[in-house]
This record gives structure tokens, C-alpha cells and sequence, in this order.
């Protein structure tokens, strides 16, 4: 073996035991750089006598270019070792517990729609859905609503058509009609849901959240109306005692009508609920239309029923000391921040409400 080839197989041997990308260029520049092993070789060249140079030269330039792949490969190895090493370290068990829960709130509104599912469902109430973009007769017609009732006006509707038979639904009551028209009787059911008007002010968006309820059996009666009523504000509230009035009122759908408004006092401008002489509205309510039952092929006389609808917004403000509907809606992260609910403390009766 001459002398260059042993120097040679030393560097191999030292390139291979090296882990370091510097370690690496240092070695480098010892075999391949400007002074380097290989260049002070070809320096020799000059000496040789003519008929060696060409073998020599071609020798050397061999052994160059397969230095230059080594190094090249130990590089590529090194720096993966590195990326594999950086990952082992930086590898997280998705399957333990997260440490920063608290990243993410609940809406309020949300949270209130969870409230009281979890509440109507403590009594049989099954959850429905129906869409946001309805039909007229749906929203208006099947709900026993007269062809030149105010609601149908344009200034109130957001008409999705030129025929005004595609709209927003303007309330959660059609879904009272696509849960009867797919199914039979008996219906409990609640459903909570988007709703759309043309009106914007501190107390109305034109988007607004609705909940609405129907029973429908056999020997229904405003007691049971009232009983249901009762209980669901109680719980809501998570008082024991509260101070409900049924206000006679008119809705095409139901006979009678009334509207519901629960006492209430101010104490240095808390909304203080089940005290006091104060009134505030929270819903509508009553029992079924004869006609609602007709258009939904159920026969009156053997079935009767109520049903309400509940301003969502409205109970989330008023449980949680919100007096701005606005402020719902407009994506403030501060706001959600301070209004916002922890995301795994789910509201279930037994572990109470809304701690
Ligand atoms: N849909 C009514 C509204 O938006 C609320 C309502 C009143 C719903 C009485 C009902 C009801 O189910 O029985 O103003």
C-alpha cells in the first residue's frame, strides 16, 4: 500500500467514526481543501516523468471523487441523525392527559343551548334539527300564518327568492311542522337553532338564536303547559323559587296563546331573578293550533299539545349578566375570553348547570 493510500484509509476510518457536521468539514478541508492531502498531491505531478503523469493524475482524481462522495454521504447521514434525534426528543404521547386546557372557550350561547337540552332531556325531551334556509309554507303557511300577516312582511323576512317561497326562517317553529309531517304521534321534542330577522339593535341581531318545544299526545292541557314551564326555568335559573305570569297574547299557531314573564328586582343594576315586582318576557307559548294539526295530517280530536319558543340570547344575557346582544356576535376574543366557559366542564344536571 504507498503512503497515500494509507492516509487515505486513515481519513476513511475518521470520517466514518465522525458525528459532527463540523468535525465533518474539518476533515474535509484537511483531504480537499486548498492545502489539503489530495491537492498536495497533484502538486507532485510536476515532478513525475511524462509517461506517469496520465495514470497518476487519473489515480488521484479517482480518489478524490470518491473522498468527495463519502463526505458527502457521511453529511447526509449526520444531518439525519440529527432530524431523527430532534424528533425522538420532541415526540409527544398524543394519548396523555393535555396540560393547557385552557385555550378555548365555550360560547355563552352555546353553553346555554347545552343548559337546557340537558334540562328538557332530564324530562323526555328528544332534540330536533331543521335548516337555517326554509319554505314559506314551513315557516308561515302549515303554522296556520294569514296571507297578509306583518311577520310575512319583507321588512321582517330575509326572502332568499323574488317569489318570496325561499326565506331565512324568521323563528324555530317550522320545525315544529317537519318533526309531525315525518313522524306520529306522540312528538316531544326541543329544537334550538339559528333564526333571521331584518332588525339590529342593543336588543336584536339580525341573526338571534330560538329554542322551540312541542308536546304532542292524547289529554294535553295548558297544566301541563305551565308544569313544563316551571320546571325548565327553575332549573335554568338553578333557584328555587321563581315568579312566573302567563300573559294572554295572540300566535297564529297556537289557541290560546300567552306569553310567559318571570319577576325579577334590581340590585345596583344585577337582574336579581324570583324577587321582586319587576316583569321581563322570555317566551311564548300555548297550545297547538287545531290547524297546525290538520296541515301536519294529525287528527285534533285524538291529539292536542303545546308548544313554545324560548329567546336563547335573551336567557344567556340575562343568567350571565350580559347586556349587550351585539357583543355576541361580534367574535371579540377578550369578550369570549371573559364570558366564555371552560370547554370540559360540560353542563349536566347532577354536577349542576353552570359552575
Ligand atoms: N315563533 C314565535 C316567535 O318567534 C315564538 C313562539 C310563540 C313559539 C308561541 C311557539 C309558541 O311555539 O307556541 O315569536
Amino acid at each position: 500500500m504507498s503512503e497515500i493510500e494509507k492516509k487515505i484509509d486513515e481519513y476513511k476510518n475518521k470520517i466514518d467514526s465522525c458525528s459532527k457536521v463540523e468535525e465533518l468539514d474539518s476533515l474535509k478541508s484537511d483531504v480537499l481543501g486548498k492545502n489539503g492531502l489530495i491537492n498536495i498531491e497533484f502538486k507532485k505531478l510536476s515532478d513525475l516523468p511524462v509517461e506517469e503523469k496520465k495514470s497518476f493524475a487519473a489515480n488521484i482524481n479517482k480518489i478524490k471523487h470518491e473522498l468527495s462522495d463519502i463526505f458527502r454521504l457521511k453529511l447526509v447521514e449526520i444531518l439525519d441523525k440529527d432530524i431523527i434525534d430532534k424528533v425522538k426528543k420532541e415526540k409527544v404521547d398524543v394519548t396523555l392527559p393535555e396540560k393547557n386546557f385552557k385555550i378555548g372557550k365555550v360560547h355563552p350561547v352555546s353553553q346555554v343551548i347545552d343548559e337546557i337540552s340537558c334540562i328538557f332531556s332530564e324530562i323526555g325531551f328528544s332534540v330536533e334539527e331543521g335548516p337555517d334556509v326554509e319554505n314559506e309554507y314551513n315557516n308561515f303557511t302549515a303554522l296556520n300564518t294569514p296571507e297578509n300577516h306583518p311577520a310575512k312582511d319583507m321588512h321582517d323576512t330575509f326572502y332568499l327568492d323574488q317569489d318570496m317561497k325561499t326565506l331565512l326562517r324568521t323563528h324555530t317553529s317550522p320545525v315544529q311542522i317537519r318533526t309531525m309531517l315525518k313522524g306520529k304521534p306522540p312528538f316531544k321534542i326541543i329544537a334550538p337553532g339559528r333564526t333571521y330577522r331584518s332588525d339590529s339593535d342593543q336588543t336584536h341581531t339580525p341573526m338571534f338564536h330560538q329554542l322551540e318545544g312541542l308536546q304532542i299526545d292524547k289529554n294535553i292541557n295548558m297544566g301541563h303547559l305551565k308544569g313544563c314551564l316551571n320546571y325548565f326555568i327553575k332549573e335554568f335559573f338553578e333557584i328555587d323559587k321563581i315568579k312566573m305570569r302567563f300573559r294572554p297574547s295572540h300566535f297564529p299557531f297556537t289557541e290560546p296563546s300567552a306569553e310567559v314573564d318571570i319577576g325579577y328586582r334590581l340590585e345596583n343594576n344585577k337582574i336579581i331573578i324570583g324577587e321582586g315586582d319587576k316583569w321581563l318576557e322570555i317566551l311564548g307559548c300555548g297550545m297547538v293550533h287545531p290547524n297546525v294539526l290538520k296541515n301536519c295530517k294529525i287528527d285534533s280530536n285524538k291529539f292536542q299539545g303545546f308548544a313554545f319558543g324560548i329567546g336563547i340570547d335573551r336567557l344567556a344575557m340575562l343568567k350571565y349578566g350580559i347586556n349587550d346582544l351585539r357583543s355576541f356576535f361580534e367574535c371579540d376574543y377578550r369578550w369570549l375570553n371573559h364570558y366564555g366557559f371552560d370547554p370540559l366542564d360540560v353542563p349536566t344536571n347532577y354536577r349542576g348547570l353552570s359552575r
